[in-house]
């Protein structure tokens, strides 16, 4: 689907730049608990919501076949953040208190490589559920794994998406 519309539109995959350093190389080098909080809980996380809002655009624009394909990457986003948010609490202990010093100390770590330059990335939210961000997706964010509790402190700073 997405080659066809690359087609239509006379590009092709792999026609962009490749992004370096890569920034998935340099989580290779990392730990775990940190593959973890920057992959997924603060990372593909964002996708919910960024999709949410992306798809109706979509759709405005006459673009359903790939609005409907943005709409399995959103579920897939999804169960990753799911399963990220799943292996830090085992890893970190489940305790809300526990994932949010994890979440910090690693988004720390993860800003500092991007005021080194080694990644071109845009700095994140050491306190990430009470940080900046789009409306949140509160169903999406329960289906992704966050607490009810960590949900409500992401909707006191972002709000809540008008459509869900
Ligand atoms: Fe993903």
């Amino acid at each position: 689907m997405l080659e066809d519309c690359l087609e239509q539109r006379g590009s092709f995959i792999g026609e962009f730049s490749y992004i370096v350093p890569d920034p998935y190389e340099l989580l290779a080098e990392q730990d775990l608990v940190y593959r973890l909080v920057i992959l997924s809980r603060t990372g593909e996380s964002e996708s919910l919501e960024g999709l949410s809002s992306l798809i109706p655009q979509l759709e405005s624009a006459g673009q359903e076949r790939v609005a409907r394909m943005y709409e399995y990457v959103q579920i897939d986003e999804a169960r990753h953040t799911q399963m990220g948010n799943k292996w830090l609490r085992f890893l970190v202990g489940d305790d809300d208190d526990a994932v949010a010093e994890a979440t910090r100390e690693c988004v720390m770590r993860y800003n500092h490589e991007v005021r080194k330059g080694r990644l071109h990335r845009a700095l994140r939210s050491p306190d990430y559920l009470t940080g900046p961000g789009a409306p949140v997706q509160r169903s999406l964010r329960e289906l992704a794994g966050f607490t009810l509790t960590e949900i409500d402190l992401m909707v006191r700073s972002r709000g809540t998406a008008a459509q869900e």
